[in-house]
């Protein structure tokens, strides 16, 4: 028997634990976990000289852009830059031009990144503004609903608990997750409206506009509604130490809530801001040392489920602008993530195990990406291979990203991705793209 792909000579993440040993692929799918001798022939073949292999890299919370914001990123370079930083699946997010929000903006995104994928991608929608298109929306292929708290963004009224209800009232039927932005509209607008009467663009300012009270406010208000209606609620980036207090109170109550960090509100402060400037601004913003201490100590505690890059590109002249107000919140994570959490790993901080649960098992689980985020015979084979040794120091010039700035530049990294497999086709190695778009697959 001759099989697509044999990699010998690995060093494999199982649920087992590491196993040294080779993978056997056939029709994208892992076949056999064997030594050499008990592997089939292969068509291609790859010594992996004893380096990590682990599930590929799953991030819940890419914004891919193309469309009427191609400017800032495509499918193409999105996707290159995720198989750059070690992910295989990428879950899109709704908030483009058009807003993906109803069956029509959805396959007209999906048609268009058919053959343009490097990596597997998922789509996430806005709600509709009629919360009975819900069904037809996850008919189509969207794996979970974004709602924005902060702004409205799609069709449902954000001010309106007993409109936010109803749509998580009718998501619960369906069965498909949904993922929250979690700043307070109302807290922010107010705050934002004032300091800028006030002639304040200072870093403190935008911190205060864009306070931790805001965040809270806005989990507390989803936790009580999730609550009531048993949908299941991811919340996104996590950025202080009170909203884990509620996210631990909600879990241990038995509420279906699950959160992600980002590696930006792992490993910045907002003292960091003055020293990045604009490169660091995102939303929520990155707050104090207290609550970096509080998301690590969640991390390990296993309250926080996923690590997401939130990938949030933009135009260089979006994030120079003088005024904080002007500056586009957001930061190109997809090639600075894995990197930056191997760098924990050898430091200690960090366990393999921990990270593989964090940014494969946990997201496929959560996100019902069904066989995928483990490596075991018969799942999908995405794969990405560890080098743990290899230093680098970020540069953002070399990104595949069209956003090419990070407030990561320089920064010094111990363990990066080598080899990236999707579907069982070998897409990156050694930072350059080796295959075609279109390798990458729509996962519905
Ligand atoms: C995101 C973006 O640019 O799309 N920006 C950000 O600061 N995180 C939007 C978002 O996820 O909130
Ligand atoms: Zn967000």
């Amino acid at each position: 028997m001759q099989v697509d792909c044999v990699l010998t000579n690995g060093r494999i993440h199982t649920p087992r634990g590491i196993v040294e040993a080779g993978i056997a692929i056939e029709e994208g799918r892992i076949l056999k976990i064997a030594k050499k001798t008990n592997l089939p022939k292969a068509s291609f073949k790859m010594d992996l000289n004893g380096l990590l292999v682990l599930p590929g890299l799953i991030d819940s919370h890419v914004h891919l852009r193309d469309q009427g914001y191609a400017y800032k990123e495509d499918f193409v370079t999105g996707t290159a830059a995720a198989a750059a930083g070690g992910f295989s699946l990428v879950v899109d997010m709704p908030n483009n031009k058009p807003v993906t929000m109803d069956v029509q903006s959805l396959r007209e995104r999906m048609k268009l990144a058919q053959n343009k994928l490097l990596v597997n991608a998922a789509f996430c929608s806005a709600f509709p503004e009629n919360t009975k298109e819900i069904r037809s929306i996850v008919g189509e292929g969207a794996i979970a609903f974004k709602l924005y708290l902060s702004e409205k963004i799609g069709g449902l009224n954000i001010d309106d608990d007993t409109e936010v209800l109803q749509a998580l009232d009718e998501v619960k039927m369906t069965n498909v997750q949904v993922a929250v932005h979690a700043e307070d509209k109302g807290i922010t607008e107010n705050e934002t409206k004032r300091k800028q009467e006030e002639n304040r663009s200072d870093i403190n300012a935008y911190l205060e506009a864009h306070s931790s009270d805001s965040e809270v406010k806005a989990i507390e208000r989803i936790i009580g509604l999730a609550e009531r209606t048993e949908a299941h609620v991811h919340f996104c980036h996590i950025s202080s130490a009170k909203s884990l207090e509620l996210i631990k109170k909600a879990k241990g109550v038995g509420v279906s809530v699950t959160c992600e960090a980002t590696p930006h509100h792992l490993l910045l402060t907002s003292r960091d801001m003055k020293r990045y400037k604009n490169w660091a601004v995102t939303l929520p913003p990155v707050r104090t040392r207290k609550d970096t201490e509080a998301l690590w100590k969640a991390l390990k505690q296993g309250l926080i489920d996923t690590i997401g890059s939130d990938h949030a590109p933009h135009a260089i002249k979006e994030k120079n602008q003088k005024s904080l107000w002007k500056v586009k919140p957001g930061i190109a994570g997809l090639e600075t993530t894995l990197p930056l959490m191997l760098t924990q790993v050898n430091k200690g901080r960090l366990t393999i195990k921990e990270l593989v649960e964090l940014t494969a098992k946990n997201p496929a689980e959560i996100f019902h990406l069904r066989d995928r985020g483990t490596i075991l015979k018969g799942r999908l084979a995405d794969l990405v291979v560890i080098d743990l040794k290899q230093e680098h120091k970020i540069d953002s010039s070399k990104f595949h990203s069209k956003a090419k700035f990070s407030p990561f530049d320089g920064w010094k990294t111990k363990g990066t991705p080598v080899k990236t497999f999707v579907n069982g086709c070998l897409v990156m190695e050694e930072g350059e793209i080796v295959a075609k778009p279109g390798t990458g697959e729509i996962i519905r």
